[in-house]
């Protein structure tokens, strides 16, 4: 048998706007279309509104939010609501872009950038596999953005479909 500690690092390093590949239109609709989502989103219980923005690449955008219930498990967060919108109406079209934005109704737009739960993690990354190519997140607060090349970054050792094959 042989053993192995695993070590994953995480470095978050200054990046530049260039680094988004997107043109300034693009960009300042996107975060502008998270917004309004985030603020329609249907969040009572937890008051906590997030709004997420995908564009295809085929040029045009889908948008969610997340939808909260009653009972608390039936809801869902906006990313996953926005690549399943995205799966149902353009399945063969991949998603190359995700902006992610997040208010409290206190504060408003978070000062840190929230990065997607594990689930919604494990959702963008099959969305990766099927089409073949990154999705480049884009988190943005209040001043900062987190750019992440690739949801398979926040998901180190992920169970993929390949993984369904054993080897
Ligand atoms: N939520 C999202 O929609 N996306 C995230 O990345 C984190 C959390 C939602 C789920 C729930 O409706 C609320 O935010 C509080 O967790």
């Amino acid at each position: 048998m042989n053993f192995y500690d695993v070590k994953i690092k995480t470095d978050i390093e200054k990046s530049s706007y260039e680094k988004l590949g997107l043109t300034d239109e693009q960009f300042e609709q996107m975060v502008a279309t998270a917004s309004e989502m985030a603020q329609k989103s249907y969040a009572p219980y937890s008051k906590f509104h997030v709004g997420a923005v995908a564009l295809l690449e085929n040029g045009e955008m889908v948008s969610g939010s997340n939808q909260e219930n009653a009972a608390y498990p039936s809801g869902l967060c906006a990313e996953r609501v926005t690549v399943f919108y995205a799966n149902a109406h353009y399945p063969q079209t991949a998603i190359t872009h995700l902006v992610i934005y997040a208010e409290t109704e206190d504060n408003g737009v978070v000062v840190t950038p929230i990065t997607p739960c594990a689930a919604c993690r494990q959702v963008l990354i099959e969305k990766e596999s099927i089409q073949g190519s990154p999705i480049k997140l884009i988190l943005v607060g209040k001043e900062d953005v987190y750019v992440i090349d690739s949801a398979r970054d926040l998901v180190p050792l992920s169970f993929v479909p390949d993984s369904l094959k054993g080897e």
